[in-house]
């Protein structure tokens, strides 16, 4: 029988080179950890607190690197034959799909991005009154709903277009960005009529949005714009339910006669004194609606912000649920996120491709790879709570079955019905069925009960990737998103979630250990803060906190940094990045740890403590948005401190205790404080970009004063502190 897909070990021969690396790096770690153990100083004077904060930094690192090499240790890659689906199944015997958008905020989430969004998700190469698109808009904005009203008129141009000429991307706003001009000149007043029409569109939508209004005449035009009539707001509205094209309906139709695929746009029902519990609310809300409109068997989730970047996904992906081997046994098939806004050196070390090109690879290899929210393929009936067993037949055909019983109008009225606000009351919903409820990253348990009730994940990456997002671009954005996901995962690690006691006994060790990776990185943050501060001023104060450059255990110490160090730039440049970016990747790393993490790892101490009324129990108070965003611009600012008092304290320690070991005449080498002098200074180097945002640039990119005279407070502070 052939497979409809190929499972690769990556690396071949090379991969027992890294298992050999990995050994030899653990036998490093081990001497070293051995000789802080015995090196003790025996006074209190010479350092022994230090020295021991030291041990229990080294443990700890020691212990994260065992668990990151579940992700390294067998990385897999799959590869998908759709043309041997193409040959099984006919076209007429392909299941339906649901596609599920989920849209909450004009403002971040521009309705004209969007629409290119659900545009690009409605032109997969795949029979189209197959797929059905569901917009879930929890802004609950009568501006999204006329953009959605909006793209359902263009979809009746770009659908042929995109047919005919095969075109990539299928998201109009990449697809016209990427040239001012068609590849095939033949095709160009048809390129221009249909990029003229686009363009319309999205000015229209976008003045829409600018003037908060949609003008009059427009909604005569179709009966969902009444929703809108009684004055309703984001936070307080009735359910809405409207099927924009039915691709039931034989009517519905693009401009060449071909049928169109369903368009539904949702706002499950809001009101103030009830909570929403966020995406994860609306995703199940759609689960329910799509249940009685379309009722496929797959459903493809993606965030609003990414395109489909690859027509072939859908197949892709039904090649693993269709395989006859393995199918039956797969609940997901996770596609990475690529972003296309990144540049090259990028300096925010935001490039995914490490994250998606080794480590996802890695987590399959370990046992599946984590749901992360997006881009992501879903069996219904596993993600409503099914169990494993091996006799589960799924109906492929469920939602093909000719007519449907009520009228559009019945259907989006039971809908509406399915999305009111106490409709889950006293129901399993978010518990049981669907996606889980109360906690900040709820796509990686849901993900981690599916694997736990049996079933398997698998990452696909096709050559040309699948979906593209759009990444944080500044600083502020990226610690924050880093702050949220450790948060999360942390918070995860210390709940009853926790993979080590929740996974225990249905998932593999090396599985449970690939989810702490993520679940462990707030915690990170404290012994990196702790090396990054302490050495430096054990060099200023005297105080040798390494072997000399003339002991044996000096060796351990250096193999294990340069080798960790070398690996990790082998492997960005691998997934080709360049070693610039590799080094802004670095500098992120450390201030990713010492700002995020940390306060990832101080919220979820204080919620665990009930000491922060962000708590897990879930309250009204969580949805006041506005709240949290305020609270998130000053942590911003907090965190600039951090970052600057760590750059300038190193500065201060590197030139004091380089001029003291000069003046005392002593050889550097013999001091003692050889390897503080390499770590303060290499420290200093990878910070030189902040030294200049402190003090040289005048531009955005500047730090504010205050924040400059707050740190140099902070370090003239740490300078007076003795270390003991
Ligand atoms: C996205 O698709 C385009 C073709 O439309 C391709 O050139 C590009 O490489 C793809 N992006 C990625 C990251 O694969």
């Amino acid at each position: 029988m052939e497979r409809m897909f190929a499972t690769e070990k990556l690396g071949g021969s090379s991969r027992s080179l890294y298992r050999f690396h990995a050994v030899t790096v653990l036998a490093g770690i081990c001497l070293v950890l051995g000789y802080r153990a015995t090196h003790v100083p025996a006074a209190p004077g010479e350092g022994r607190a230090a020295w021991l904060g030291m041990l229990a930094a080294q443990l700890w690192f020691g212990f994260y690197w065992v668990i990151t090499q579940s992700m390294r240790w067998c990385p897999i890659r799959r590869r998908a034959f759709k043309d041997r689906l193409a040959a099984r199944y006919r076209d007429e015997r392909l299941p339906c799909v649901d596609i599920f958008v989920c849209t909450a905020d004009l403002q971040s989430e521009p309705p004209s991005l969007v629409m290119a969004t659900v545009l690009s998700l409605m032109t997969y190469d795949y029979p189209p009154e197959k797929p059905n698109v569901y917009l879930s808009d929890d802004g609950g904005s009568i501006l999204t709903f006329y953009a959605l009203w909006e793209a359902s008129a263009f979809a009746k141009h770009w659908l042929p277009f995109c047919k005919r000429y095969s075109i990539e991307p299928r998201s109009p706003a990449a697809y016209f960005a990427e040239s001012d001009k068609p590849r095939d000149p033949s095709t160009l007043e048809e390129w221009s009529l249909v990029k003229g029409l686009y363009e319309e569109m999205t000015e229209r939508i976008d003045s829409a949005v600018q003037s908060a209004n949609v003008p009059e005449e427009i909604r005569t035009n179709h009966k969902g714009f009444s929703e809108w009539n009684a004055g309703i707001n984001s936070k307080d509205h009735q359910p809405i339910v409207q099927v924009l094209i039915d691709g039931k309906d034989r009517d519905a139709v693009d401009n060449e006669g071909n049928v169109l695929p369903t368009l539904v746009y949702v706002a499950r029902e809001k009101r103030p004194q009830y909570h929403h519990n966020f995406k994860a609310g609306a995703m199940n809300a759609l689960i329910r609606v799509s249940s009685v409109i379309s009722n496929s068997p797959i459903i493809l989730n993606v965030d609003c912000d990414m395109y489909s970047n690859n027509s072939d996904a859908i197949r892709d992906a039904l090649c693993f649920f269709l395989d006859e081997e393995m199918g039956h046994k797969i609940a997901f098939v996770q596609h990475p996120q690529y972003y296309n806004n990144i540049a090259k050196n990028n300096i925010y070390g935001n490039s995914p491709n490490v994250l998606s090109q080794v480590e996802l690879p890695g987590f399959d290899g370990a046992g599946g790879p984590l749901y992360i929210g997006t881009g992501c393929f879903h069996r219904r009936e596993i993600l409503c709570g099914r169990r494993f067993t091996n006799d589960y037949k799924e109906d492929w055909e469920r939602g093909m079955k000719g007519k449907r019983e009520l009228s559009i109008n019945q259907t989006e009225e039971k809908a509406r019905s399915l999305t009111t606000c106490t409709y889950e009351h006293n129901t399993q919903w978010g518990n049981e069925i669907g996606v889980k409820y109360g906690f900040p990253a709820e796509d990686v348990i849901t993900g981690l009960a599916i694997q736990c009730r049996g079933w398997k994940s698998v990452c696909n990456n096709p050559p040309r990737a699948a979906f593209m997002g759009v990444g944080p671009t500044t600083l502020a954005q990226t610690i924050l998103q880093h702050k949220r996901w450790s948060e999360g995962s942390f918070s995860i690690f210390l709940s009853k979630y926790c993979p080590f006691i929740f996974g225990n006994g249905s998932i593999s060790l090396q599985h449970q250990m690939a989810y702490s990776v993520y679940g462990l990185w707030a915690p990170n943050s404290l012994p990196t803060l702790y090396y990054v501060v302490i050495p430096s001023l054990g060099l200023l104060k005297d105080i040798p906190l390494f072997p000399e450059v003339t002991s044996p255990w000096i060796v351990p110490y250096i193999y294990v940094a340069a080798v960790k160090n070398i690996y990790s730039a082998y492997e960005a440049l691998l997934h080709g990045e360049t070693l610039r970016g590799w080094w802004n990747g670095q500098r992120m790393w450390m201030i990713r740890r010492i700002t995020s993490y940390l306060y990832g790892t101080i919220d979820t101490v204080r919620k665990l403590l009930g000491l922060s009324k962000m708590g897990f129990a879930v309250s009204p108070k969580v949805s006041d948005e506005d709240e949290s965003k305020r609270y998130e611009q000053g942590i911003v600012e907090s965190e600039y401190v951090i970052i600057a008092t760590v750059a300038l304290l190193n500065l201060v320690c590197l030139v004091g205790g380089l001029c003291k070991i000069l003046t005392s005449g002593e050889n550097m080498a013999s001091s003692g404080f050889f390897l503080q002098v390499v770590l303060c200074g290499l420290l200093v180097i990878i910070n030189i970009p902040v030294y200049e945002a402190m003090f040289i640039r005048k531009d955005r990119g500047s730090m504010p004063f205050s924040v400059t005279l707050v740190s140099i407070g902070f370090v003239m502070l740490a300078l007076s502190v003795p270390l003991f």
